[in-house]
């Protein structure tokens, strides 16, 4: 599997031991349940409120959270967290406003922000891109400008699913100064390895003003999923904000759902919520898999460098492409469907120099090792006629 943002590499030995040690207690046994807030007191027990909360901290410090202003929780999905952080971002902006806000992101973006925003019933303004995938934020400022009369719900993409482009998180605050905005960070897979790594400023939520020190926020909310770097054995995804942005949330969360039944307004969209997921990913949080993430971010990077190396240098006709250094996707002219089938490479066609092109591209995932890649490149160069 070279061809989607999923890590096959078994987790540590030490997981299925904390698998074992959440089963005696109970976990996966009987019908634990997650509902409601995990920040917040549950008139429901059996559940790992505790575990979730401790885990979204854990994170939320590594993507620059203050500890004293952070909300979240384990969703079921990259696609949920996306579907919460533009859930959040409408209500907000349309309360401040008191109009519904339009939509802005690429057509690089991944194809679910296209079924949220119809879910979401909000008009999307199509945001253009520099050659590289990710977001011109001059077309950004000037479809802005179009739109004078409705606030602006940004979503940035950290990590383009073909070709592994990034919305630059700065450049586009500096577009939405002093306009009602929410900016949202779709983070999937980019999310799980940046923070582990020499581009770790990239996704902090928080920088400290030059001149006053005085802190700046870059982003409201942050999704990433937890079945793509991280190899949890099971779809999952982490959605970030802060207390402030829930709170606002909230006060309008609760003009809509009738706290009564359940004594708490969630801040969640689905009622009841996986309790094992957050216990299990919870193992994930720990100083030592921090570790072991450093570990597995480095050799990704690594070998995506060295994937594009070899193919520039041996298949410069299939034109390689590595967007940029953060980047663990190469992207190339469509090989045979052998390969592309071997591989379970995902092909779409693209707009290369005017001309709609077949490619395909590999995810330099934890177990694409040198081994299987220099595989790889073999398979690449034999005829499959
Ligand atoms: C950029 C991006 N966003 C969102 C998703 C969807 O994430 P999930 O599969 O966790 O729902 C993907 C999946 O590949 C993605 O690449």
């Amino acid at each position: 599997m070279l061809g989607y943002p999923i890590n096959m590499v078994t987790p540590a030995e030490e997981f299925f031991a904390w698998r074992n040690e959440l089963a005696a207690v109970g976990f996966n046994q009987f019908a634990f349940n997650n509902v409601g807030n995990p920040y917040d007191h549950s008139h429901i027990p059996f559940n790992c409120h505790p575990f979730e909360k401790e885990l979204i901290d854990r994170f939320g410090v590594i993507y620059g959270f203050s500890l004293d202003n952070i909300w979240g929780f384990l969703s079921h999905s990259g696609t949920d967290s996306n579907m919460h952080g533009l859930y959040m971002g409408r209500t907000i902006l349309k309360n401040r406003a008191g109009v519904m806000p339009k939509i802005y992101f690429t057509k690089e973006a991944h194809y679910s922000i296209q079924i949220l925003r119809d879910l979401l019933n909000l008009e999307w303004v199509v945001v253009g891109t520099l050659t590289d995938g990710s977001m011109d934020v001059a077309d950004l400022e000037r479809q802005l400008n179009a739109h004078p009369n409705h606030p602006a719900l940004v979503v940035a993409t950290i990590g383009t699913t073909f070709k592994g482009a990034i919305d630059p998180i700065d450049g586009i605050q500096s577009k939405l100064k002093g306009r009602t905005a929410y900016l949202h960070l779709d983070a999937a897979l980019f999310g799980g390895y940046l923070p582990h790594t020499q581009f770790a400023a990239d996704l902090l939520h928080e920088v400290s003003d030059p001149v006053s020190g005085k802190k700046q926020k870059r982003y409201d909310s942050i999704a990433v999923s937890c079945h793509k770097f991280f190899g949890f054995p099971s779809p999952a995804g982490l959605f970030i904000t802060t207390q402030t942005n829930f709170e606002l949330f909230r006060t309008q969360f609760s003009q809509i759902h009738d706290p009564e039944y359940i004594l708490q307004v969630p801040g969640t969209i689905t009622c009841s919520r996986d309790a094992v997921k957050p216990a299990e990913f919870f193992f994930f949080s720990s100083e030592s898999s921090f570790a072991r993430q450093t570990v597995d971010a480095q050799s990704i990077l690594d070998n995506a460098a060295y994937l594009m190396k070899e193919m520039t240098n041996h298949y410069p006709h299939l034109q390689p492409t590595r967007t940029n250094n953060r980047s663990n996707t190469v992207y190339f002219r469509k090989p045979s469907d052998a390969v592309v089938s071997r591989y379970c490479l995902a092909t779409m066609r693209m707009d290369r120099d005017g001309q709609l092109m077949p490619c395909a591209h590999v995810v330099v995932m934890p177990h694409a090792n040198k081994s299987i890649l220099d595989q790889f490149l073999t398979d690449l160069g034999k005829r499959h006629d």
